[in-house]
Formats: structure tokens, sequence, C-alpha cells
């Protein structure tokens, strides 16, 4: 996928950046401490820097599960009156990160608002999978310290992947003065205390746990949307791929209980969401981290089937962990889905070792093999990285062949991006960008070509498409996604919205299908 058609696909609220002007005045009230005492402050006392060599020695220490979550009867209506924005960069996990930031943020009596002038407090969700993210962030946190020195009572936090790294935490301490709050991914839920601290501190507050949490269970949550849901099935990532900043920014495996999880698509099935999507790094790792009983993936899609929610997808998996009772359970259909997204990342054996992703060229075919014998029509998408240190063009090549071999209907495609701390980054690398770049931008047509031969085949046919709104082009037109995820745009009643419809496609475009909906398909409820 490229960045045209990520675009298209994005949900992400774009607010333009404010105009006030500054006032160097306004940041010398606010921040009483110089650079270096609170860079020292900080570490000493609550910072500890995520460090690979820990990380990788992390074992299997008892998760506890909290069901105990409260707001703090001091912070309970601290909102009253005021609001809140939260952009949020990056994946799937951090837009479920923002709903239950604005969950708690509501429950202290907040309001949301998308206009950065009215926003009281205003957090940025960041992510770190690649530098292009972190730049983004970075220039963000600079158009905002206008609004920050108009208006010393905002208060500015990051937090999200970035600022689990000790660098980042570093580079905002000494040159972004004006962010008043860091917090990491564990520290979601402390989010009440640490909001009342940087309201009555007069200087940075810093909290980052490297040490991953324990679960806790009934965060609140303000979900976006009343038709598809995300549901957390497990945090963390243990696989270590050599290029991924994840593992440390996320902490170690830990999975929900199953029970938890089946409560809470039991709640969103009653509540008439009509699809879930199952999410954690390496969701194939599920249960993997339970000492009391053998429970995996497979099981908990056994589970799911049976609910009556009529659409259950999953993301991310690892070829690695895809067990054959996994296939077996999705092969039975139903409300399961026969979409796969199985990140490969590169075609060649070589590299695949280099990446320490602990599958080979021939058993992720093996694999894909197994998947269309027990599913004939899923269709299969992926994750590569083009460009990994000293990718030959043979095995850019092999990777182009792979694409070709599995016949892919989409891929999200990315030039490899070095995140300090990881394997990866201390490589020497002998590949130009220039080259790199180019490999992107054949991988990149080949994928499209693919793409646009897999929509051809539904020209004339009828699919279900499940209605989430207007086209963001034209509000007449409505759009949604077939069981196979593929974009649909058609006329049709607004009435639609919110169900599943007929629709018979009309014309295939290379990443998105057009057609008219099939009369009378709309329940009347
Ligand atoms: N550089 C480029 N792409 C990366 N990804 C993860 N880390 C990096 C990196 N350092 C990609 C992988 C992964 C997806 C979420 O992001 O393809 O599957
Ligand atoms: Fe990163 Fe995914 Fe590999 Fe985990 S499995 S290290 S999240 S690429």
């Amino acid at each position: 996928m490229n960045e045209q058609q990520r675009k298209q696909q994005s949900q992400i609220t774009q607010v333009n950046p404010t105009d006030i002007k500054s006032s160097s005045e306004n940041l010398k009230r606010i921040k009483n401490l110089s650079s270096d005492d609170m860079v020292s402050k900080y570490f000493e006392s609550t910072y500890q820097p995520p460090d690979i060599k820990k990380a990788r020695k992390r074992g299997r220490e008892k998760v506890n599960v909290h069901y105990d979550f409260d707001i703090p009867e001091d912070m309970a209506n601290i909102g009253e009156g005021k609001k809140f924005l939260i952009r949020t960069y990056g994946c799937q996990m951090n837009e479920h990160d923002t709903e239950v930031m604005a969950g708690i943020l509501t429950e202290m009596g907040y309001e949301s608002t998308d206009n950065t002038n009215e926003a009281d407090i205003i957090l940025l969700n960041t992510c770190a999978i690649r530098e292009n993210a972190e730049n983004k962030v970075f220039g963000e946190i600079g158009h905002l310290k206008p609004l920050k020195l108009e208006k010393p009572d905002l208060i500015l936090g990051v937090c999200g992947c970035m600022s689990q790294q000790e660098s980042v935490v570093n580079r905002i301490l000494q040159k972004h003065q004006h962010v008043d709050l860091i917090f990491g991914t564990h520290n979601i839920h402390r989010l009440p205390h640490l909001v009342k601290e940087a309201m009555f501190s007069k200087a940075n507050v810093v909290e980052v746990w490297s040490k991953e949490g324990d679960i806790i269970e009934n965060l609140p949550k303000v979900r976006h949307g009343k038709i598809k849901a995300w549901v957390n099935i497990m945090y963390g990532c243990d696989k270590f791929c050599t290029y991924c900043i994840v593992p440390m920014t996320r902490g170690k495996e830990r999975s929900r209980r199953p029970e938890d999880i089946i409560q809470e698509v039991r709640h969103l099935a009653a509540n008439g969401y009509k699809e879930i999507t199952l999410l954690g790094q390496n969701v194939n790792a599920y249960g993997k981290d339970f000492d009391d009983m053998t429970y995996g993936l497979g099981d908990l899609m056994n589970e799911l089937h049976k609910i009556d929610i009529p659409r259950v997808r999953f993301t991310t998996s690892h070829p690695r962990d895809f067990d054959d009772h996994l296939i077996e359970v999705l092969a039975q259909g139903g409300n399961l889905l026969d979409h796969i997204h199985l990140p490969v990342q590169s075609g060649s054996s070589h590299i695949l070792r280099k990446m320490n992703r602990k599958y080979t060229r021939e058993s992720y075919l093996e694999l894909v093999h197994k998947i269309r014998k027990a599913m004939p029509n899923a269709t299969l998408t992926t994750d590569i990285i083009v460009g990994f240190p000293n990718e030959t063009e043979e095995q850019f090549e092999e990777t182009l062949s792979l694409v070709e071999e599995v016949g892919f209907e989409a891929a999200f495609t990315f030039i490899y991006s070095p995140r300090e701390g990881t394997p990866a980054a201390a490589m020497k690398d002998n590949v130009p960008m220039e080259v790199k770049k180019e490999r992107l931008y054949r991988l990149n047509e080949l994928v499209n070509k693919q793409s646009a031969e897999s929509m051809k085949k539904y020209k004339d046919k009828v699919v279900k498409v499940l209605v989430e709104g207007e086209s963001k082009k034209d509000p007449d037109v409505l759009a949604g996604y077939t069981e196979r995820n593929k974009l649909v745009n058609f006329k049709g009643p607004k009435s639609a919205i919110g169900q599943i419809v007929d629709v018979k496609i009309t014309d295939a475009k290379t990443w998105s299908l057009d057609g008219i909906m099939v009369e009378n398909t709309v329940e009347v409820n």
C-alpha cells in the first residue's frame, strides 16, 4: 500500500496548526528549572529507560489482572467545563489506547474537541515504528509551542510508543520544555494522577515505566463509532525482530483472560456493533503466557464464532505462531472472515534470518498453502520492508516473486528505517537510499497491479458490505467494507449506515470498488 492509498483509508483527523503568536515570557513562567536539572531530576526518580538486553531476558514474571480501576474522588469532576484533544499516530493499538484515554478523560468531566484552540489538554499519542512517524510528532510539538505560550494552563502531553524511548524523552525535556507531561504505554491507567500532577506542578511530569505493567481490565472507553470496535486480546511482543522497536516500547507478551475478552465481545454485540477486530502485536502468540491452562488464538476464535456478532477479524499475525488449529477454526467461516493479514516482511530466507523472523520463504509458502487448502477463497494481505541492511537486488527480487506467488491482494510497504537500540540499527548498510526508494516503487507497482486484478473479479458480483458512513469525497455516496476487506463506494439510502447490505459491483478500481445497492437489503429495526 502506498501513501495515496494510506491517505484514502486514513481515519486520522487532521487539524490545522495554530497560528497564535509566541511569548517567551510565558514559557519562563511555566518552567523555572533548567533543562539539565529536569533531566537529572526525572531520570533519578521515575524514568527508567528501556533496555534491549534486559528486555530479552525478561521472563515469566506473574502478570496480575486488576479489575478495580477508579477515578480518584478529587479528580472526578476536575474536567468540568474543559475540553481535551488527543491526536493519534500509528497503528490500531494506538487508536484503541486513544479510546481508553478519551474514556478516562470523559469520566473526569472533560469533553472532547477537535479544535486545538479550544483544548485544555492536548495529548499526542505517538508512534515510534519508523523515523518519519517520529518526525511528524516533533513537527507537531513545535507547532503547538505558540499555543502553549499563549495559554500557560494548557496541559500538553506526549504519550504512546515514542515516550518509551530514552532518546526521545531526553530530546523533549531538553529542547521542548513547553511539553508538560510525558507518559508511557504502561501508564495509561495513571492518567488521572498524571493530569493532577501536571495541573499543580510547575515542572514537567514524566512517568515511563520500563517494566510493563499488569493488565488493567475495567478501563473506561469512548469508542470511535458504533459499528466497528477494537478489542485488545494481548499486549506486548516477545518476537524481537531485529528491525523493530515494539518489543521495547510495548513490553513483554501478556494475554487477557479469555473470559474477559468474551464478555467484552458479548457486550459489544448486545450494543449493536457489527464487527470487532481483535488486536495484538502478535495475536498468534495469544495465551502462550498462561501458566494455568493451554489456550490459544484458535480456542478463543472458536468461542467468538458462537457469539452473535456478524464479523470477527484479528490483527496482526506472525507466520511462525500461526497453527493448524487456528486454520481449522477459521475454516468454519460464519462470522470468522476469510481475510488474513500475514506480514511476510521479505521473500528472501537470508534476509528473514537477519530479521530474526524465525521462518523461511519455504515455510511461509507452506503456511500459505495450508491456509488456501482450508480456505480456498481467502484473501491474503501482508507487510513488507524493502532495503533492509545489505539487501541485494537478487534478494529483493525474491520478495517480488513471493508477492506474485502468494498473490497478495494488498500490502503495506515500507522502506527500512533504523531504530535506535534495535540490533539492525547497528548493522552496516551498503544499500543507498536511492536504491531503496526505487525498490519500494517497483514493489508498489506490483502490489497495485495485483490489487487491481483482484478487484476486477468482483465486477457484476453481489458482495456484502458493512456500511460505515458517507464517502469522504462525496456525501451522497456511502462507503463500507466487504468481508474480504475491499472498500466499496455505492449509492444507497442513509438508513443503510450501520447495516450489512448487498451491493452489486459496477466498476473495479485499483484499491476500491463502485456499486449499487441491491434493493430491500436494509433490515428494518
Ligand atoms: N522500518 C520499516 N518498517 C518497519 N516495520 C516495523 N519496524 C520497521 C522499521 N524499523 C513495519 C513492519 C511491520 C509494520 C507494522 O511496520 O512491516 O509489520
Ligand atoms: Fe515488531 Fe511484529 Fe516483529 Fe513483534 S512480531 S518484533 S511487533 S515486527
